[in-house]
């Protein structure tokens, strides 16, 4: 497959129905080799804009029905979005050497699936990463957590959309989390084992790479507010709004993480037989001791994707297809000078259970060209189409309005100001995107 030639006009599968994947399609849409785009089945409205629904959802469980339908359709590539197809090895199973597909294979993308796993390959490749341990049982995980003075985090080894990590200030919590993941099981099979590890403070930020087995180009930096409530408090959810790219990393500082995270992670995965190729993202906290690995992820993060794309200049369908097929070296992008910030408005109850079918009320008709309301984009999560052209909600959360701005302040505004707009019962988000940031700047002058 490597080196196949990007056809003058491709049919492409974007897997996946999230605001991620409505970012992706937005600038796929843009491509002059762009042929038919198709989404999943229950792609959210704003994907259904842009492309046409899949017939059925797809699963691998029905891989003949699948390779039919991809043959008969002619689907040149494939994208996919997130986490779940790569864990179930949907790369694996689909690739073809004339059908390219951007996402790493399962044995890759353990690195994200099994955070034992990972803390494993960091060891081994001396990548910094908090100082840790993997428990199987619950007796030892209780025995550590008990004899423990520090505080520490508690994590579920598997997939839980983000939401499998405690964050303990002292034993009594961490005891609650060890329980929660491996006596009742709120996280089914994905918490079977845990890792136990320091609680580090300082800012985080998501740095994603390109990686095409050899190459490796990282992204500009973006940062995530992980928790659901203004001013950094309360339970971790998937990602409450993001900003890209942030002033805490200078070129200097990204090359190193390059040298000391991304080249040693893609070559302890090769020194094991399996190449990664697709997107590698970095979740990293910046400490008094240099930036620290959390967690990898094997695939482009939500809401970061929203602000990267907003800010991509160049060919996405290109630049995927080349990381795809082994040379990335050749693609040609670069960034919008200009700060995106975007705004996650959630469901009542998020991250936890919520209400769907909610009418949503302040939504501009979406426009195939950009999606575009009150200066910034408005990107679809968990919304649905119904007919007569009704949006209603259908997750936690809902829609990621993202603006571009000359500075992150005037960013943050412009999509928070798009994010007041919406109204569906219980909607809410936070206003405070960026803050840690602009509190830098505000102490500083
Ligand atoms: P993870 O899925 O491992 O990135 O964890 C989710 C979130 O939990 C991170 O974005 C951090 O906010 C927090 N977290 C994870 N590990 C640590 C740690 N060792 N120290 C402090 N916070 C952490
Ligand atoms: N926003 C964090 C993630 O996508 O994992």
């Amino acid at each position: 497959m490597s080196s196949l030639p990007l056809p003058e006009k491709v049919n492409v599968l974007l897997i996946g129905s999230g605001g991620r994947e409505h970012a992706i399609a937005w600038r796929l849409s843009q491509s002059t080799h762009l042929g038919k785009l198709w989404v999943d089945s229950n792609a959210n409205a704003g994907l259904l804009a842009l492309g046409s629904a899949c017939p059925e959802e797809f699963s691998l469980k029905r891989k003949y029905y699948l390779e039919r339908w991809l043959a008969q359709e002619n689907i040149g590539f494939i994208i996919i979005g997130p986490e779940g197809p790569l864990a179930e090895g949907m790369v694996d199973a689909l690739e073809n050497p004339e059908r390219p597909i951007f996402g790493p294979t399962k044995a890759a993308a353990r690195l994200e699936w099994d955070k034992a796993y990972a803390k494993t390959i960091m060891r081994q490749t001396s990548i910094p990463t908090p100082e840790g341990r993997v428990c199987t049982t619950l007796g030892a995980a209780l025995a550590y957590v008990t004899e423990r003075d520090e505080p520490c985090v508690v994590k579920a080894t598997g997939l839980c959309a983000g939401k499998g990590v405690t964050v303990c200030k002292d034993k009594h919590e961490a005891i609650a989390a060890v329980r929660k993941c491996m006596e009742s099981k709120e996280f089914g099979d994905a918490g079977n084992s845990v890792v136990i590890e320091e609680r580090l403070e300082g800012q985080e930020v998501s740095v994603l790479a390109l990686v095409d087995g050899r190459t490796i180009t990282v992204l500009d930096t973006c940062q995530d507010h992980k928790q659901v409530g203004e001013g950094d408090t309360g339970p971790n959810t998937g990602g409450m709004g993001a900003f890209c790219p942030t002033p805490l990393l200078s070129d200097a500082d990204l090359q190193a993480i390059a040298r000391d995270v991304f080249v040693p992670a893609v070559d302890g995965l090769r020194r094991q037989g399996i190449e990664f190729r697709g997107v590698l993202f970095a979740g990293l906290m910046l400490t008094h001791a240099g930036p620290k690995v959390l967690e990898f992820n094997c695939r482009f993060g939500d809401p970061e994707t929203q602000v990267l794309m907003a800010r991509f200049q160049g060919d996405l369908l290109k630049t995927l297809w080349l990381t795809a097929t082994g040379r990335l070296a050749d693609a040609e992008f670069s960034f919008d000078p200009r700060t995106a910030c975007c705004v996650v408005v959630c469901s009542e109850g998020y991250p936890g259970e919520v209400r769907k079918g909610l009418p949503i009320t302040g939504l501009l008709p979406l426009s195939k060209a950009t999606s575009s309301q009150a200066g910034a984009l408005m990107f679809h999560s968990g919304t649905k189409a119904e007919k007569m052209g009704k949006i209603v909600t259908n997750g936690g959360r809902v829609l990621g309005p993202t603006a571009l701005g000359s500075t992150l302040a005037e960013a943050t505004r412009l999509a928070t100001l798009a994010a007041g707009q919406i109204t569906f019962p219980g909607a809410f988000f936070r206003k405070d995107i960026g803050h840690r940031i602009m509190n830098q700047v505000q102490t500083a002058k």
